[in-house]
């Protein structure tokens, strides 16, 4: 698969076959693709949280009613904002936007199945998975990537939305 194709059949996939074991090596491929994201002045400001406990997985409904798809997901990556790292303020935010999106193209292209489940801003889930998974004060859980072998088929849809483009003016 050509980088293109990669991200034109990328689909939040939430239905996933018996699980399957992911070597150290993979997870690692997957976590090198997150951390090659662009981030404000290179602050690189994340942290990666990898779950592959599924008592730890099966929490995670309890506090977020969009996850109950973590129940069958073989492992799970949470990403974190260090404000710590933080060199431009705020930029965390993108930088882990860009480090989610990575992930999720990496995970593509090795034909596994995943869906970008959302915890920054809300407060009940920013609670639920700091208490969870014991976090230091100043490192936010941003976004919760569910992942597994897809039962459902990655296809292209095609967003493309000429009104929406706009050339040197509105
Ligand atoms: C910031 C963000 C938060 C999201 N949160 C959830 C979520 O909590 N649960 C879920 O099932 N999907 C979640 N999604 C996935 C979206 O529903 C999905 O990307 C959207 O419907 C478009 O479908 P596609 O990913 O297949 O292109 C989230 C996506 C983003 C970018």
């Amino acid at each position: 698969m050509d980088a293109m194709e990669v991200i034109l059949t990328r689909r939040s996939v939430r239905k996933y076959k018996t699980k399957k074991q992911l070597s150290k090596e993979s997870i690692n491929n997957l976590l090198e693709a997150a951390m090659s994201a662009p981030s404000a002045g290179n602050e690189q400001p994340w942290h990666f949280v990898v779950i592959d406990d599924p008592n730890i997985l099966s929490e995670v409904p309890t506090f977020h009613n969009h996850a109950q798809m973590l129940k069958n997901a073989s492992i799970a990556i949470l990403v974190c904002g260090d404000l710590n790292l933080e060199k431009h303020k705020d930029m965390w935010i993108q930088d882990c936007s860009a480090a989610t999106q990575n992930l999720l193209l990496a995970i593509r292209a090795k034909n596994l199945g995943a869906v970008w489940l959302g915890i920054f801003p809300r407060e009940q889930r920013l609670k639920g998975m700091k208490k969870l998974l014991n976090l230091p004060e100043k490192v936010i859980p941003f976004s919760l990537v569910s992942i597994g072998n897809p039962a459902e088929k990655q296809e292209k849809i095609n967003r493309f939305n000429p009104s929406r483009v706009h050339y040197n003016k509105w």
